[in-house]
């Protein structure tokens, strides 16, 4: 008889992120959750999952990608986390719920406007519940620049710019394999963005109205590899005769996790990892930029940068009593190789409020250890720890889910029609997600304006 405290799970999808997974629910988490089944249309990283012994010792059903309607049916599962390629997420999500489970979703919830339209008509024939794993929310210097937001510090937010950078070894990752395919990812916009509107949809508890954008790929061109001395780089890292000279060369052998993760499985299906990033066979933008206007009057001036000389971002809010800064460097690493991904690195993170009329100051910074700016591991206590409230209201459904995707979306097509997009004319029917509420109409300045 199964007990009725432990909460039941199949993955779908056993790539790089799944470990992340796979070890808090078979390791920390175990007392009160269980794998039950694992679904990937690679049979050889569906063993080598199934084997990490913590899992391996739950003796976890193993399905195929066809396989998963019967994976549902056969075994008692309360909830599906879906890990794979982002272009699948609507299949599993919805297919998920209409057999009568629950999701966790990693981001981007899906790639398009029609995919996250049938994850929302789903969501409400079905009542299933679908949860969105932003962990960035969970960095806690991430999380403190919501408490200063909500405290007031700084007013009513009039305009916020945001500047993101991926370091040239992060960034040159996602030119390497599906990511670089926007029928696959979205585009960075959508894939890598996803988080960031979130970010800034959560920090203003607000929603975007519209968008308009332009992104181009200025860096990953076969203009920049004859730059490089580079005459005719291979389609693959492992097969490139110029890889002495390559800058961007990634050697799968060389590291034991990639080797095991990728390398060893190609050829179930011919998922290569790595990639020439120079060759013309891809369409999505290394540089974006743009601008959103939400329902609170707020204007955001986006960026986000891929091949850059540190990896974090710097944000900067201006209220109607002050300036919020925050800078904040990680450090940089190639998913799945085995280190802590994005750690944040303290000596390049602060955050310095500028009250208007008055001497700035530096607030010591909320500091989080481990992947993803801290976010990671207090992410997963949120989702297999016990339930706790939470006054910066972290977790997140499909609702945020869609309209962190909704401003890439919009700006995608704002790049390819070069004008501004509605959001709200994207996707019918999706609420405003639940946000904890903000301040408003706060006095100005404390001294007088002639001062
Ligand atoms: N939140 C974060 O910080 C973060 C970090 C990394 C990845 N992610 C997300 O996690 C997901 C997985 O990323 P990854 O880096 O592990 O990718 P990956 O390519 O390493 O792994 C994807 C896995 O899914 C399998 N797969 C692909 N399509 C499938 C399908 N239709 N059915 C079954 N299996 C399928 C592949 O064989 C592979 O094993 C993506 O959505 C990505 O955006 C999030």
């Amino acid at each position: 008889m199964p007990d009725a405290k432990i909460i039941t799970y199949a993955i779908v999808g056993l790539g790089g992120r799944s470990r992340f997974y796979l070890d808090a629910i078979s390791q920390t988490y175990a007392s009160t959750n269980r794998i039950v089944a694992l679904c990937d249309r690679n049979a050889g990283r569906l063993a080598l999952a199934a084997n990490i012994p913590s899992v391996a010792a739950l003796k976890p059903k193993l399905y195929s990608e066809k396989e998963f309607d019967r994976m549902i049916e056969e075994n008692r599962l309360q909830v599906v986390l879906v890990l794979c390629q982002d272009s699948d997420h609507d299949h599993y999500i919805c297919r998920a719920m209409e057999l009568g489970c629950d999701v966790v979703t990693e981001k981007p919830m899906t790639i398009d406007a029609a995919r996250a339209q049938r994850i929302v008509d789903t969501q409400q024939k079905t009542g299933r519940h679908v949860r969105v794993t932003f962990n960035y929310r969970y960095s806690p210097s991430r999380s403190q620049v919501k408490e200063l937001l909500m405290s007031g510090v700084i007013g009513d937010v009039l305009s916020v710019d945001l500047q993101w950078m991926l370091d040239t070894r992060h960034g040159a990752d996602y030119f390497r394999r599906w990511h670089r395919h926007k029928r696959s990812s979205g585009g960075l916009l959508v894939h890598k963005s996803t988080h960031h509107f979130d970010l800034v949809n959560w920090w203003l508890s607000a929603l975007p109205e519209d968008i308009v954008a332009t992104g181009r790929r200025r860096f990953a061109t076969p203009k920049t590899a004859r730059r490089l001395g580079l005459q005719n780089p291979g389609r693959y890292c492992s097969e490139c005769e110029e890889r002495s000279k390559c800058p961007f060369f990634l050697d799968l052998s060389a590291n034991e996790e990639l080797k095991a993760l990728y390398l060893d499985q190609e050829s179930y299906d011919g998922y290569h990892r790595d990639q020439c990033i120079f060759s013309s066979d891809m369409d999505i933008e290394d540089s974006m930029q743009a601008l959103v206007n939400y329902d609170n009057g707020v204007t955001l001036k986006y960026s986000l940068n891929s091949f850059c000389a540190w990896e974090g971002f710097t944000i900067q809010f201006n209220g109607t009593k002050g300036r919020l800064e925050h800078k904040c460097e990680e450090s940089v690493y190639i998913n799945g190789d085995g280190t802590v991904p994005g750690a944040l690195k303290k000596e390049g993170t602060f955050t310095r409020v500028y009250p208007t009329r008055k001497p700035a100051y530096e607030v010591p910074v909320w500091n989080g250890t481990g992947g993803h700016g801290g976010g990671d591991d207090a992410l997963l206590l949120d989702l297999f720890g016990a339930p706790v409230a939470d006054k910066y209201m972290r977790a997140a459904d499909y609702r945020s889910g869609v309209y962190s995707i909704l401003c890439g979306i919009a700006a995608n097509q704002s790049i390819a029609t070069h004008g501004w997009v509605k959001v709200g004319d994207l996707v019918q029917g999706v609420s405003s997600p639940d946000y904890p509420s903000m301040p408003d109409g706060c006095e100005l300045f404390s001294i007088p304006l002639h001062v």
